[in-house]
């Protein structure tokens, strides 16, 4: 299961310990996964790629009835409600580049003129509870454990 999800084996304990996939166990106490939780992988992968943190995974899935993997029906409404958080990523980083432009050439990383290096500034630019970074680029949020 490692190998073909793609997964390392403590992702995929961790993900379990954490109720997002479920396990059975073989009369010798190892861990067997239905074929279903390779679709449930593949789901908390692109969740990843899109930048949602565990909790929204979390979310996102128990939000389906009865706690069943998407549906092709499900993933194609749900991904089309990403592709939204997706812009605003998009456009974060639009003008976080636009902000570096200011800075090349110049070096004095002041608090007050440099868009970059003041976080007040920043906060505002990307709205209330953002931080300095796009979602995207926060690697912790993305793959916690491989
Ligand atoms: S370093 Fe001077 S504006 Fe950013």
């Amino acid at each position: 299961m490692t190998a073909r999800s793609g997964f390392a084996a403590s992702a995929l304990r961790y993900y379990e310990a954490e109720g997002l996939i479920t396990a059975s166990r073989t009369t010798g106490g190892q861990r067997r996964y239905e074929r279903h939780i390779l679709r449930r992988l593949a789901f908390i992968r692109a969740a990843q790629n899109i930048g949602l943190s565990l909790e929204e995974i979390r979310s996102a899935l128990s939000n389906l009835p009865e706690g069943r993997t998407p549906t092709p029906a499900d993933w194609a409404k749900i991904s089309r409600a990403w592709r939204g958080r997706l812009e605003e990523e998009i456009e974060a980083l639009v003008r976080l580049r636009d902000g570096l432009e200011q800075c090349i050439g110049c070096g004095c990383l002041s608090m007050k003129r440099c868009r970059i290096s003041n976080p007040d500034d920043q906060a505002a630019r990307y709205g209330s509870g953002a931080v300095t970074l796009p979602e995207l680029l926060r690697e912790d949020r993305r793959h916690p454990h491989g």
